[in-house]
């Protein structure tokens, strides 16, 4: 009797407690969900290397007045499918491109899924260029990606995470970033997924406002003072994510681009012009406050005319005789902006992945349309076409 009374007793009190842990971690889940509230930043609270100022318009303080000491970063990016046409195109403008260190020229592919030749971005991983996510699906328009939701987002990005690892042999944990299709990012939720994801910045945001003195990268543990161009932006806080501002261009009637193949009055198609025009851009970076310049572009603005993929090797050609130049990555300018100097902004350059790759030509059939598609991967064809919720291609 005693002891069945006690055991009850015991029961008892182990299902209240459990049920009150229960109810605790509950509690806490909730709390994690719930963003806190962006307040305006200081630079008395936020500070390198993981928090930035949005507003703060030089690396140091210290560098004021020897701005001409600041190393000019570059930053080259390309948006969506890596093909066999424009993987060669990439490899003709990079070709003996040498920054005043010896490391070698970088840029930054922002990758969607469809058509893309994993093959070849396995060659461009192992060159040194990074590889950033730009979705599997590259969505059906802007609306599809300003009424994203936080699963939708890391869904789209997390599996062409998933893809790149399995099909290119990059490692994910040298993925850093993220570009949003169309730039349209959807407030917090982006950042959050970014988040999630475990990714430590976007580079999705344009300013049209902040061109002279152009902004630098920030933070968003703090509001940004960035203007929303595409909106919504975000307005809560998220610690030692980094923002890379799209800086825009100015065209020939003084419009703004974020990507400079989407200006409407760009120059003609001549060598020169070209060149001159993309040297202007550059000088408001250059003779300023040498904020990382960006070159945003499309594969597909060399088909614009003759002369444009000329125009842009010239360039770069120029840029890289300039002795505190650096063509380089996202992710490396971040490692710069998060430690400062004057000078060389590297101590020495970054190792390249050896990462081998056996390709393979296959024919699977895209089950959303019964299309069959062709694609080339490293070592193993997947079983049907990878998609979002199934990005390794197994049968289902
Ligand atoms: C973003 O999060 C902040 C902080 O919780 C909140 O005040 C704001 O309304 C959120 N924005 C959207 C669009 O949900
Ligand atoms: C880079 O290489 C060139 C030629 O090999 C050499 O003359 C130069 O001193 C090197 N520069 C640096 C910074 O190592
Ligand atoms: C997110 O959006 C998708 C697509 O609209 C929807 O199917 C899903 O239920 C949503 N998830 C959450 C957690 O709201
Ligand atoms: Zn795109």
């Amino acid at each position: 009797m005693k002891y069945a009374t006690i055991l009850v007793f015991g029961l008892l009190l182990s299902v209240i407690l459990l049920t009150e842990k229960k109810q605790q971690e509950k509690k806490q889940k909730q709390k994690k969900l719930e963003l806190k509230k962006a307040e305006l930043c200081t630079e008395a609270k936020c500070k390198l290397p993981d928090c930035r100022c949005s507003g703060v318009v030089l690396p140091k303080q210290k560098f004021k007045g020897k701005e001409q000491e600041i190393p000019q970063i570059v930053t080259v990016t390309f948006d969506d499918a890596v093909n066999a046409v424009n993987y060669a195109q990439y490899e003709l403008l990079f070709e003996g491109l040498v920054n005043p260190d010896n490391c070698s020229a970088a840029a930054t592919f922002f990758l969607s899924h469809e058509y893309t030749d994993y093959v070849r971005v396995n060659a461009l991983y192992n060159e040194g260029h990074e590889i950033a996510l730009h979705s599997v699906t590259h969505g059906d328009g802007t609306d599809y990606w300003r009424e994203a939701n936080v699963s939708t987002i890391e869904q789209e990005f997390g599996d062409q995470l998933t893809i790149l690892e399995a099909f290119a042999k990059v490692d994910p944990k040298s993925v850093h970033g993220m570009r949003l299709p169309f730039l349209q990012i959807s407030g917090n939720n982006t950042f959050q997924a970014a988040k999630n994801l475990g990714l430590t910045y976007d580079s999705s945001w344009p300013t049209q406002q902040h061109t002279n003195p152009p902004m630098w990268p920030y933070t968003l543990d703090y509001l940004s003072s960035q203007d929303c161009q595409i909106g919504p932006c975000p307005t809560a806080s998220f610690p030692g994510m980094w923002v890379d501002p799209m800086v825009t261009w100015t065209d020939t009637e003084g419009y703004k681009c974020s990507m400079f193949d989407a200006c409407v009055y760009p120059p003609e198609d001549n060598v020169d012009v070209l060149f001159e025009w993309m040297l202007e851009n550059f000088n408001r970076h250059y003779k300023g406050n040498r904020a990382p310049f960006g070159i945003y572009l499309h594969a597909a603005w060399f088909a614009r005319g003759a002369n444009h993929f000329a125009a842009l090797k010239k360039f770069l050609n120029h840029l890289t005789t300039m002795p505190d130049v650096y063509l380089t990555s996202i992710s490396r300018m971040l490692e710069y902006v998060r430690n400062p100097s004057l000078g060389k902004p590297f101590k020495s350059c970054e190792e390249k992945p050896k990462s081998t790759c056996e390709p393979f030509s296959c024919n699977v059939q895209k089950l959303s349309t019964g299309e069959e598609r062709y694609m080339s991967v490293c070592d193993k064809c997947p079983e049907v076409y990878p998609w979002l919720g199934n990005p390794l291609g197994k049968h289902q």
